[in-house]
């Protein structure tokens, strides 16, 4: 058996990532979201990049080919979930997330897998509001979704052996090497490693000991990555972060996980990155940044 269907729940950046990655690889995906301009974005996001990839070669098939994949749904109810597989991806908070995966086991048939996309949330959490906790997963992507060459996958002591291969199988036809989770902890692997450094450079800045240019450049001409932590927050969404960090501390109460005041900061002043045109940087409304 495979997971051949997919209902993609919350179609922002991580949504219509995902949806493009299916669709490139044969998947059938649906993009759903309380806002029907979410899906209708994405949509448009999606096609500007296949066209690019396709362009590059890094892509094969046609455009109308891999957007053919693409389905829209306007809502959980009425006509059900029809999917052997469900993402969920919406904003990054515990007691949404718990409220979804209410209507999710609710909506899908009986032996849908649901998945979650969270950041670092426990995904014990999302299966414990579900009368399906064997079939319920975490599936941790990364950002650029159609990029990136790794994802998560998240094992909670409920989760059937069953339920775990067929993620592991289904990230492996996306084209992605599965990272094996195999007990459930808040933020998973990667971003435990990751956190860790980006709340240092933050509290860095926040001390006015070196900046977030420098900081930046630093990683990148000094230490082999390819984008800094800032650059890479913006990407991500500073409230995505947040609410990362806020998950972890919440799960852990450790306080070395709190968000530092320079991000809470700039969260309350609704300076989310680069999809509010400032956050660490500055963009122009065409995405570039500003020097
Ligand atoms: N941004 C990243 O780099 C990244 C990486 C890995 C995982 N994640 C996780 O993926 C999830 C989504 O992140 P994102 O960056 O795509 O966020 P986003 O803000 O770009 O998109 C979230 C979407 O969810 C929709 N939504 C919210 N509540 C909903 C509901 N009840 N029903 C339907 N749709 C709803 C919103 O309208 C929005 O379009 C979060 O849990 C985040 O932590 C994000």
């Amino acid at each position: 058996m495979q997971l051949r269907k997919v209902f993609i729940l919350g179609s922002g950046l991580m949504g219509s990532g995902i949806a493009q990655a299916c669709a490139q690889s044969g998947i059938e995906a649906t993009l759903c979201d309380q806002r029907e301009e979410a899906v209708e974005k994405a949509l448009e996001t999606i096609s500007r990049s296949v066209g690019k990839l396709l362009e590059k070669g890094v892509v094969h098939g046609t455009k109308e080919e891999i957007l053919s994949r693409i389905h829209k749904s306007s809502g959980l109810e009425g006509a059900g979930i029809d999917a052997d597989l469900v993402i969920e991806a919406v904003f990054e908070n515990l007691e949404l997330k718990r409220e979804v995966f209410r209507r999710l086991d609710r909506a899908a048939g009986p032996d849908t897998i649901l998945a979650s996309n969270t950041s670092a949330i426990a995904i014990s959490n999302l299966a414990a509001e579900t009368k399906r906790p064997e079939r319920v997963v975490g599936i941790h992507f990364f950002s650029p979704v159609p990029m990136m060459g790794a994802a998560e996958v998240i094992r909670t002591s409920f989760t059937g052996d069953e339920t775990f291969a067929l993620a592991v199988d289904f990230v492996r036809r996306l084209g992605k090497h599965p990272i094996l989770v195999q007990r459930d902890i808040p933020a998973f692997v990667i971003n435990r490693i990751n956190y860790r450094a980006n709340i240092e450079a933050m509290k860095l800045v926040q001390d006015g000991i070196a900046t977030v240019e420098d900081i930046d450049k630093g990683l990148r001409l000094a230490a082999g990555r390819k984008m800094g932590p800032f650059e890479i927050g913006d990407l991500v969404g500073l409230d995505v972060t947040h609410g990362a960090l806020l998950s972890i501390y919440e799960e852990t109460k450790d306080p070395s996980f709190y968000p530092p005041a320079i991000l809470r900061l700039k969260v309350g002043m609704g300076h989310l990155g680069r999809k509010t045109g400032k956050g660490w940087y500055e963009y122009n409304p065409d995405g570039s940044m500003k020097k």
